[in-house]
């Protein structure tokens, strides 16, 4: 490590264009994860990373520093592990559908989780909407459960590449998160020291996403595919739209609710394709043939597999299983209010960005790390855009406790919403690949 190169200095050559030595970049992260380099300091220089951008080698060389900047999982004794990211989305409950799948398959998920934050949800908070459930484990627990069960799935722990928690949190008030560079070594930092075999990626492009365009979420997959490859590990990225949210509920209970739904094999269609995909994605990285892989993958939502591996993985973390059967038992906030069409024509357009703020007003997310949730609220899409609406035919319903947040959602929940009379083309859900 090299802690004595002049801090200033290394704002300066990114402020001008120039690109970091890896020993520059050990100083500055590392440095600022020690607490040698002090935020004003590093809130500089991101702001110089997001202007100027990172070379290729930059970007691997940094997430490399941030991977080994604390603990590292050491997976090396289960087999065929595998791990899936998705960038962050709207009604985005893939990971409740495609885990238990992907351990039905014989494969092991030893996974991190993250929280929801602002208007994306979190897999934690969603589960936790599963009561006992916690995502609490010790590092034993965790590696016992993935062995036995092949499913264990914790909370992101401080101890694995602690220099994101740190950047991630002065990158959130500095206006410096949307920037490729430092999206793709925020992810694969953690990625790379969860310690999986094959990492699955799932780029999220459109308003509800981090990355707007297709050309965007490519160059951001391409950077973590080449990062991942480069470090040895198994890496497919899938692109995906985030324009309309997935599937048709947004909301922590709700959410959990519709992925039983899909376990069972009555999943809405865009969800169970994602899902499938991803599945035979990671089969392939373990080097099966892909058009049997998606055949296998299918194959567990129709033969009740997967939805036992869920029940199993439930129960192993102290969930009450029985919710798993009995979906009247979960807490959906009992307020209704739906949103009507305003003429007969078609559904255009449903904005993810504001149905992931609709829930978050009515108190279903959070402003700022550490607030409680209610996991009963949320919005369930009536129509999809493509569909076709009578005029004051109901195309939204908001499930609400006592009005809270109540007008504002709606307000938001209009504004996205966009009716005309002719039908809009059919949009792809799987965009791209990169392998
Ligand atoms: N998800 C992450 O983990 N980091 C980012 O920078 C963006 C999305």
């Amino acid at each position: 490590m090299t802690l004595s190169l002049h801090t200033p200095d290394l704002i300066q050559k990114k402020r001008d264009g120039g690109t970091h030595t890896r020993a520059e970049l050990e100083a500055l992260v590392l440095g600022f994860t020690n607490g040698h380099v002090p935020d004003y300091q590093v809130s500089a220089w991101l702001m110089a990373v997001f202007l100027k951008g990172m070379t290729l080698q930059e970007t691997a060389d940094l997430t490399l520093v941030m991977a080994g900047s604390g603990e590292q999982m050491n997976l090396g004794n289960l087999p065929r592990t595998v791990d899936k990211h998705s960038t962050g989305g709207v009604g985005d409950k893939t990971s409740l559908i495609l885990t238990p799948m992907l351990a039905a398959l014989g494969l092991t998920v030893a996974k991190m989780s993250g929280r929801g934050l602002a208007h994306t949800g979190g897999t934690i908070d969603k589960l936790e909407s599963i009561p006992g459930w916690t995502a609490e484990l010790s590092e034993a627990q965790f590696l016992k459960q993935a062995r036995e069960v092949g499913l264990a799935l914790v909370g992101q722990s401080k101890n694995l590449a602690p220099a994101d928690g740190k950047l991630y949190a002065l990158r959130d008030v500095t206006a410096t998160v949307n920037s490729l560079p430092l999206i793709a070594s925020s992810i694969m930092s953690k990625k790379l020291a969860s310690g999986a075999h094959t990492i699955v990626l799932d780029v999220k492009v459109g308003a509800g996403a981090f990355m707007g365009t297709l050309g965007a979420g490519r160059e951001l997959a391409r950077a973590m595919v080449d990062i991942g490859t480069h470090a040895g590990r198994q890496i497919r990225a899938v692109l995906t739209d985030m324009d309309t949210p997935l599937g048709r509920m947004a909301g922590n209970s709700l959410e959990v609710l519709e992925a039983l739904d899909t376990l069972r094999g009555h999943g809405p269609a865009d969800l169970t394709e994602l899902c499938v995909a991803l599945a035979a994605e990671a089969l392939s990285a373990h080097g099966e043939d892909p058009a049997q892989a998606e055949a296998r993958a299918r194959q567990t939502l129709v033969d009740g597999s997967a939805l036992h591996k869920f029940r199993e993985f439930v129960a192993a973390q102290g969930g009450d299983a029985g919710y798993v059967d009995n979906p009247a038992s979960f807490d959906v906030a009992p307020g209704r209010a739906e949103i009507t069409a305003p003429e007969a024509g078609y559904l255009q357009r449903i904005d993810a960005l504001s149905v992931g703020r609709a829930v978050l007003v009515m108190g279903g997310g959070r402003e700022r790390k550490g607030e409680a949730i209610d996991h009963g609220v949320g919005v369930e899409l009536l129509k999809k855009p493509g569909d076709a609406v009578q005029a004051g035919e109901a195309v939204m319903r908001l499930y609400h406790r006592s009005g809270r947040g109540l007008e504002r959602a709606l307000e938001l929940l209009r504004g996205g919403l966009g009716f005309g009379p002719a039908q809009p083309a059919a949009q792809p859900l799987i965009l791209d690949r990169v392998n």
